[in-house]
């Protein structure tokens, strides 16, 4: 399959523009075959930006089965408040099952986040992204010093992309800070989950989360018992792989 167009040309291009911009490049090129990957947290202002742009937006969510009761009622707040469908994946209960019985639920405190990750968040964004084209994440710069200040506008997806399939990844957010996101949030009142209130900043799973202190960086709430440099859980591994 060809390239509809030059991604590296494109990302330049678009790196100074508004997500909006980017997000209605992406529309135009791959209409409802771009989906949204919603995470249930802050990156509802990428969601809030696509629906403006295209009411009929397709989004996904990765329910790990470990997400905060707090982000379950977020996530079914915005289905509501958008009047959108919002594909929920699950994780494989014969990859989960057999891993969990050996294991425990709290695996990753021993020996690391990857082989949970991979069971409840790699193999269900795999099944998803194989029947997409395109998607779009709100990964930022500024989430991450460590494995994100190289994020692109767009990009060809280095860790999902096949030699059949080219996978187009858009992460119309990448030049927004936290305090534009923020102030999108609140100037425009969309809603935003609860956890937001309680000094959660980056959110993820339950047990892989927690708030952090005045001045902390966002990313030490994540994972905080691994190193700065590990804390990306294969969703994005393209940030790795591309770091060398
Ligand atoms: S993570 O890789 O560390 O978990 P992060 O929480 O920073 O990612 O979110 C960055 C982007 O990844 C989100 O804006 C979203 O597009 C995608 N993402 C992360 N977690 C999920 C999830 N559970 N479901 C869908 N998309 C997700
Ligand atoms: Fe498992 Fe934690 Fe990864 Fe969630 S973030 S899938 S609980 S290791």
């Amino acid at each position: 399959m060809s390239h509809p167009f030059d991604v590296a040309e494109v990302a330049a291009t678009y790196a100074s523009k508004s997500p909006q911009d980017i997000l209605k490049f992406a529309f135009e090129h791959f209409g409802d075959d771009l989906w949204i990957s919603f995470s249930g947290a802050e990156d509802v202002v990428l969601l809030d930006m696509a629906w403006k742009i295209n009411k009929n937006v397709k989004v996904f969510s990765l329910d790990t089965g470990r997400l905060h009761p707090e982000t379950y009622r977020f996530i079914e707040q915005v289905r509501e408040h958008y009047g959108i469908a919002i594909e929920v994946m699950t994780p494989d209960p014969r990859l989960l099952e057999p891993f969990v019985k050996e294991k425990g639920l709290f695996s990753f405190y021993k020996d690391g986040h990857g082989e949970c990750c991979g069971i409840r968040k790699i193999e269900p964004l795999r099944r998803k992204l194989s029947t997409v084209t395109a998607w779009a994440t709100g990964q930022r710069k500024d989430q991450s010093p460590g494995t994100r200040s190289q994020v692109a506008v767009v990009e060809l997806d280095g860790a999902f992309s096949t030699p059949e399939k080219p996978l187009y990844k858009f992460n119309p957010l990448a030049n927004m800070s936290s305090e534009e996101v923020w102030a999108y949030i609140r100037m425009l009142e969309i809603p935003y989950n609860s956890l937001h209130e309680r000094g959660f900043i980056s959110i993820g799973c339950e047990p892989c989360t927690r708030p952090v202190l005045p001045n902390q960086h966002e990313r030490e709430g994540r994972w905080w018992w691994e190193e700065a440099t590990q804390k990306e859980c294969g969703l994005h591994a393209g940030n790795l792989i591309s770091k060398g």
